[in-house]
């Protein structure tokens, strides 16, 4: 399962984001602002991100106007490596490298076409461990 976010910003990415991940088959929980609402990045940031840490969710996504305070916020939560990136390399080497399980992006940034090909490879990288796993520890070492 995978947890989705966005804020008013991002409303129509999100729905693009739904759509792609509804023509994969691929089942989320849809946490985000709808049409017409207004909510702060912050507090969606937490909510997805909590589901994610309780184990609720494997991955998400968080969506806002640029991505980056979405990614501000999420990286405040223990257990959280969020990625804010609007390309591909970015995104398949924070997977493998970094051990993302948070993907943010713009919807100011990235349009439709580009924001699906990230998730793509976001969902399907695998964390190539090793030599990297002892640096994502240290990572999880800062939280303390
Ligand atoms: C909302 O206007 C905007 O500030 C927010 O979506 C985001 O871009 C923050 O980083």
């Amino acid at each position: 399962m995978i947890a989705i976010g966005n804020d008013h910003a991002a409303v129509s990415l999100k729905k693009a984001v739904c759509e792609y991940l509804d023509s994969k088959g691929i089942s989320y929980k849809d946490f985000g602002c709808g049409e017409g609402e207004k909510c702060d990045y912050p507090d969606k940031a937490k909510e997805v991100c909590e589901a994610v840490t309780s184990g609720e969710c494997e991955k998400a996504i968080l969506v806002c106007g640029t991505g980056v305070g979405m990614s501000m916020a999420a990286n405040k939560i223990k257990g959280i490596r969020a990625a804010c990136c609007s390309d591909y390399f970015s995104v398949k080497f924070t997977r493998l490298h970094n051990d993302a399980n948070v993907l943010c992006f713009g919807e100011r940034v990235v349009g439709a076409g580009l924001a699906t090909e990230l998730v793509e490879v976001f969902l399907t990288t695998e964390f190539e461990g090793g030599r990297h796993a002892t640096r994502v520890d240290k990572i999880t070492a800062l939280e303390k």
